[in-house]
Order: structure tokens, then C-alpha cells, then sequence
């Protein structure tokens, strides 16, 4: 049988295969009804053991703009998981239904453990505080689409950065342009893990640095990728609400700020961007929102190997 391509790790593609992507999401934002039935007949299917709004609808409503169907469940609680079924058989069971599965699940790992036991391609939807590579896939088409290019960009993560999985899949994909420049703003607790210095950010020679204080290093920033404070990865509620107000974005806080900065955020926001900032041309997460649909319609194509 045929090898099917899965997608657990943003490195699983090329930068070429990248670049087809965002080139082939950019027409489906100028011609979408291209691409109406590419799909037909096709079924995809969510199987999200975590809660999500933007990445399981932004997936439906991809598979449903290239004429496909979709299907899936949106916890844990109303799939055989409760029952104590292990992610392997739920995906041979659903590989029987369906033409291809993202998957989102609490424990790191999970949907690569899925695509290893699937008969259809296997999506990461988010596992864990670990990878979630279609924000990333979201995320690059919203810089190309803000910045032009992908090369010589100061990219300032700020918040949460242990648990974080956005971050550690946007880093790693940043980290293959030349010129690329990471900032690291969070408290000393929530700190980038160790592992994804050593393996992304040292193995690559990127200039990185660590900071706790934002406005200080707002001024260098093309870039600023804000995130939530993930309360869920939290061992205690004392220290999620410790921290979870370490950072918020306001208008006074943009003062030094780059004109061409471009803010990003793969949402939900809690508390860490005012209100007030939506305003700011410079806010680019809500078009970040509707690039998710576009990219993952490319990417849906391409692991089902349609042209
Ligand atoms: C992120 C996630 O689930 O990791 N959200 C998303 O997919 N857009 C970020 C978050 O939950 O904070």
C-alpha cells in the first residue's frame, strides 16, 4: 500500500512546499470558486479531543468550500476515548469513513502516534503544549501577506512560550529564512523550553534573545506574535493566575513600536490585547483568522493529492 502524508510537525514540509502552499491559498482568496469542487466526494473528519473554535470550523469550512463533506466529533466526552479507546484503534476505526483526519489532542504526541495507525492522512490540529503546525501554515500566509516575505524579519513572541505550541511550530518554520531574528518576551516561568532552543534555535544559528520586558525591545520588532497564557497546561490555579495578566498589549504600549509593524495572534485572546489595539492598522489577527481557512483548503489538496 501506498505511503500517505501526514502533517504532525511543520518541518514535515519543505520551505518549497510552503512557498506552493501560500501561493496556492493566495488564488483560492482571489478565485474561490476555482476551487468549489476539488473536494467532491472527499470526507474529512475532525477528531478534536481538546476545545477549539477557529482551527476545527476553519477546517470544516475548508473541506466544505473545495465540495467535500466533513464529519467528527468536538470532545472527548462524546467519542469512545471516554470509553477508554486508544487513539490507534479510533483512527483505524475512522480511517474506514473517512478520506483524511485532523486531530487535535491534549497529550504531545497523539496524532503522530494516529498517523503511524491510520489508512488516511493524519492532520496535527494542536497536541498538547507541543506543535500545532496549520496555525504556523496560517500564521506564514498572514506574513507573506503582511510583510511581503518571509526573509529578514525580527519576529518578538511574547506571553506564554513554554506552553505555548503555536510558538514553538512558528519558530521552527521561521527558522529555515535567511536573516530570521527571534525576541523572547515572557516571565521566567513560562520561558521557551530548553529543547527548542537547543534543537531549533542554537542548531540553526539563529540570533535569539530572552527578555522579560516588552516595551523595551518593541522598537527592533517586525513582528509581534502575542499568545494566551494556557491555563489548561497549568499544574496549579494559583500560579496561572499569577501570571496570566504578566503581559497586556495596550495603545500606550505601541508608542516606540515599528509604523510597519504587523501584530499577530492565533486567538482566543483573554486579556493579553486590549480592545483598544483592534483598531490599529498594525492588527493583523482577525485577517490571520480568515487566512486559516484559506491555507488549509491548499493544504486538504495537497495531502489528498489533488492538483
Ligand atoms: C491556539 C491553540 O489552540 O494552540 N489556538 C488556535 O488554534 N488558534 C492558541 C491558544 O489556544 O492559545
Amino acid at each position: 500500500m501506498e505511503q500517505v502524508r501526514s502533517l504532525i510537525s511543520i518541518l514535515d514540509l519543505t520551505v518549497e512546499e510552503i512557498d506552493q502552499l501560500v501561493a496556492t491559498a493566495t488564488d483560492m482568496l482571489a478565485n474561490p470558486a476555482a476551487y468549489a469542487h476539488k473536494c467532491d466526494g472527499k470526507i474529512l473528519a475532525t477528531l478534536f479531543f481538546e476545545p477549539s473554535t477557529r482551527t476545527r470550523l476553519s477546517f470544516e469550512s475548508a473541506m466544505l468550500s473545495l465540495g467535500g463533506q466533513v464529519l467528527g466529533f468536538s470532545e472527548a466526552s462524546s467519542s469512545s476515548a471516554a470509553k477508554g479507546e486508544s487513539v490507534a484503534d479510533t483512527v483505524r476505526t475512522v480511517s474506514c469513513y473517512a478520506d483524511i483526519i485532523a486531530m487535535r489532542h491534549p497529550k504531545e504526541g497523539a496524532p503522530l502516534v494516529a498517523s503511524q495507525h491510520a489508512l488516511a492522512p493524519v492532520i496535527n490540529a494542536g497536541d498538547g503544549g507541543h506543535n500545532h503546525p496549520t496555525q504556523t501554515l496560517t500564521d506564514l500566509l498572514t506574513i507573506r501577506h503582511e510583510k511581503g516575505r518571509f526573509e529578514d524579519l525580527t519576529v518578538g513572541f511574547c506571553g506564554d512560550l513554554k506552553f505555548g505550541r503555536t510558538v514553538h511550530s512558528l519558530i521552527s518554520a521561521m527558522s529555515r529564512y535567511a536573516g530570521t531574528k527571534i525576541v523572547l518576551v515572557s516571565p521566567e516561568e513560562l520561558k521557551l523550553p530548553s529543547y527548542v532552543k537547543k534543537e531549533v534555535l542554537q542548531k540553526r544559528d539563529i540570533p535569539y534573545e530572552q527578555t522579560t520586558d516588552l516595551e523595551a525591545v518593541m522598537p527592533k520588532l517586525d513582528i509581534l506574535y502575542m499568545t494566551r497564557v494556557q491555563r489548561e497546561r497549568f499544574f496549579n490555579e494559583e500560579d496561572y493566575l499569577r501570571l496570566k495578566d504578566s503581559y497586556i498589549l495596550t495603545p500606550d504600549k505601541l508608542y516606540n513600536a515599528k509604523e510597519d509593524l504587523s501584530i499577530l495572534h492565533p486567538l482566543p485572546r483573554v486579556n493579553e490585547i486590549s480592545v483598544a489595539v483592534d483598531k490599529d492598522p498594525r492588527a493583523a489577527y482577525f485577517r490571520q483568522v480568515r487566512y486559516g481557512r484559506y491555507i488549509r483548503m491548499a493544504l486538504i489538496m495537497k495531502l489528498l493529492g489533488i492538483e
